[in-house]
C-alpha cells in the first residue's frame, strides 16, 4: 500500500486536502497490453467511469497528470442535488418538456448512484441526506423562483414552499428540495479508486498525457515515458487537452470561492442553503475531525478575468454579515465550465475517431454531473448506448439564442485572439513588482508574464498560451497564470496546472533580452 499525494491545481488547501491521503494497492500497469478502457483524468468522472467499467468486467487504466483528486474534485464544495444550475425551466425552453424530464432523471439518477456506491462500499466518507433551500429577496428573484418551482414538479422532483431557512437574513419566498446530499469528495474518490485497484483496475500517476493516435479500432496514448493502448478512450479532464476543439468554443471557464470557517456560536446551518443573488452565494454545514465548519461560496467569475482576490474579500464580507464568523479556517478557489446551451457535453468527442470520449460543462455541478457522465459513457462504453446519448451528445447544434451569457463569452474569446496582441501597457521595470506576484508587462518590446518570488528572484515566461495563444493574466489569490480564452492554467514556473493547455508556458531568459 502506498500513500498517495494530495495536491491540487493552486496554492491554496481546500477543506478537503486537511488531514486527508489515500491508501492505493499498487497496481500493475503493462505497457504492452491493450486495455479496453484508457481513462483520462481522475477526478470524480474518470474514477466513477472506471469503476463502473472495470465492474462490468473490462480492462481500465488510468492515467492522471498529477494525483487524484487535483482538479476541481478536490475544490469542489461538495453538493449532491437533484437541480442544477442550469435550471428545468431553461432547458424546457431552450430543448424540450421532455429533454427536461430526461436532464431530471440522470440528475436523480446519479444521486441515487452515489448513495448506492457509499452503501455498497461502506465508504466512510461523511455522506449525509439534507434539504436543499432555496431563497429570493426580490420581486425578479421571486419570479424566478417559482420558475425553478414549478419546472422542478413539471418534471417530477420533490420540492416544496417553506417559510423556514435556516439563515438569519430576511427574504421574500423560499423553497425547500427534499433527498439532497452532502460529501467529503475526496474520502469518497479514494474509496471508489481503491475498490477499483481491488478490482484489477490500472491507476498511473504523474502521467501527462501528451498525444493520441488511432489506428484500427486501437487508440495509442503517448506521454514522455510511456505509451498507453487502448480500445476506447474517455477524456475526464473537463474540456480535452491538445488542438482546438468545438467543445473549447462551446464552454466558458469560470473560477468558483469557496471558504471554509468557524462560527462564535452554534449557528451552523443544518442543510444546503442557497440565494438567487448575482454574484450568488450558498452555504452548508461540514464536520472535520469534531470540528464544525460553515462552508460558503459563491463570486464566481470568468477565468482569467475579476479579481480572484477581491472575490475571497467579498465572499469573507458577505458571510460574516450572514453568520457570526470566528475564523476563516481555510479558502481556496476551484474552476468549471459553463456549457453553451446549457446542458451538459457528454459523449463521442466531436472530431475525433470512433471510441474517443469526452464530458464536460458541468456548470456548478460537478459532482452529479461527473456522475452522470460515469453512467453515460459507461452504458456507451459496455452497451453502444445510452438513453441520455442524444440528450447530453456533445456533437450536437443547438441554438444558444437564450443563453445570451455564452454568446458574450466567447465574443470575449475572439476579442482577446485579436486584442491581447497589442495595447498591454509598457512597464519599464519588472522590478517594481511586489514579491510573491506576478503582472504581464512589455520589456525591452516584448511581453512577458513576470513572476517575482519571496526572495525576489523574478522568473519570465512567454505569457502566449501554448493551447490557442491567447495572453495569460496573473492570479494572485491561487498564484498562478490563467487563461482567458480556455481556461488553461499555469504554475510560477510555467508548468500545467489546467488543461486543455499540454505544453508549459516558455521560459524566457531575461539577460538575454536586456543584452539585445
Ligand atoms: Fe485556449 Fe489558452 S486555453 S488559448
Amino acid at each position: 500500500m502506498e500513500k498517495n499525494q494530495n495536491t491540487r491545481d493552486g496554492r491554496n488547501e481546500s477543506l478537503w486536502q486537511k488531514n486527508t491521503s489515500a491508501l492505493t494497492p499498487a497496481s500493475e500497469f503493462n505497457p504492452s497490453k491493450i486495455y479496453d478502457v484508457l481513462i483520462v483524468g481522475a477526478g470524480i468522472t474518470g474514477i466513477t467511469t472506471a469503476l463502473l467499467v472495470q465492474k462490468a468486467g473490462l480492462h481500465c487504466v488510468i492515467a492522471e497528470a498529477h494525483n487524484p483528486g487535483y482538479g476541481t474534485t478536490g475544490g469542489t464544495s461538495a453538493h449532491i442535488n437533484t437541480f442544477a444550475d442550469t435550471t428545468f425551466a431553461e432547458v424546457e425552453s431552450a430543448f424540450s418538456k421532455d429533454a427536461a424530464k430526461q436532464f431530471a432523471n440522470s440528475i436523480v439518477e446519479s444521486v441515487e448512484l452515489i448513495h448506492e456506491l457509499v452503501e455498497t462500499y461502506k465508504i466512510d466518507c461523511d455522506f449525509e441526506w439534507k434539504k436543499g433551500y432555496v431563497y429570493s429577496q426580490t420581486d425578479d428573484e421571486t419570479k424566478e423562483l417559482d420558475d425553478i418551482l414549478e419546472s422542478s414538479i413539471r418534471v417530477g422532483v420533490e420540492v416544496v414552499v417553506t417559510t423556514q431557512v435556516p439563515v438569519n437574513v430576511a427574504y421574500q419566498k423560499a423553497i425547500v428540495f427534499n433527498g439532497q446530499a452532502q460529501f467529503h469528495p475526496l474520502k469518497y474518490i479514494y474509496a471508489l479508486q481503491a475498490e477499483f485497484i481491488n478490482l484489477g483496475g490500472v491507476l498511473i500517476e504523474n502521467i501527462l498525457i501528451q498525444d493520441i493516435e488511432s489506428e484500427q479500432d486501437v487508440h495509442t496514448a503517448t506521454s514522455d515515458s510511456t505509451q498507453i493502448k487502448a480500445k476506447a478512450v474517455v477524456y475526464a479532464t473537463h474540456i480535452p487537452p491538445g488542438g482546438v476543439n468545438v467543445l473549447h468554443f462551446r464552454n466558458a471557464p469560470y473560477r468558483s470561492y469557496v471558504i471554509a470557517a468557524t462560527l462564535t456560536n452554534d449557528a451552523y446551518p443544518e442543510g444546503l442553503v442557497y440565494d438567487m443573488q448575482e454574484p450568488y452565494h450558498y452555504f452548508r454545514t461540514h464536520v472535520i475531525d469534531g470540528q464544525k465548519y460553515l462552508v460558503a461560496g459563491g463570486h464566481d467569475h470568468k477565468t482569467g478575468h475579476g479579481d480572484p482576490e477581491q472575490s475571497f474579500a467579498d465572499l469573507i464580507e458577505f458571510t460574516k454579515k450572514c453568520y457570526p464568523v470566528k475564523e476563516v479556517f481555510t479558502q481556496w478557489s476551484a474552476q468549471y465550465f459553463v456549457p453553451a446551451d446549457g446542458l451538459p457535453y457528454i459523449g463521442k468527442l466531436p472530431g475525433a475517431p470512433d471510441g474517443i470520449y469526452a464530458a464536460t460543462g458541468f456548470n456548478g455541478n460537478g459532482m452529479i454531473l461527473g456522475t452522470v457522465s460515469a453512467m453515460v459513457l459507461s452504458d456507451l462504453i459496455l452497451q453502444g448506448e445510452s438513453e441520455y446519448e442524444a440528450l447530453f451528445n456533445p456533437g450536437r447544434i443547438k441554438p444558444i439564442a437564450g443563453f445570451t451569457e455564452i454568446v458574450k463569452e466567447n465574443a470575449d474569446v475572439v476579442a482577446r485572439f485579436i486584442g491581447d496582441r497589442f495595447g498591454v501597457e509598457k512597464i519599464e521595470s519588472v522590478f517594481q513588482l511586489p514579491t510573491d506576484s506576478g503582472d504581464i508587462v512589455e520589456y525591452h518590446g516584448q511581453k512577458l508574464a513576470i513572476y517575482k518570488d519571496s526572495t525576489g528572484n523574478v522568473q519570465a515566461l512567454d505569457p502566449v498560451c501554448t493551447h490557442a495563444k491567447c495572453i495569460v493574466n496573473w492570479n494572485n489569490a491561487e498564484k498562478s497564470w490563467d487563461c482567458p480564452c480556455h481556461g488553461a492554467r499555469f504554475d510560477t514556473d510555467g508548468t500545467v496546472l489546467t488543461g486543455p493547455a499540454r505544453e508549459n508556458l516558455r521560459e524566457i531568459n531575461l539577460n538575454v533580452l536586456t543584452e539585445n
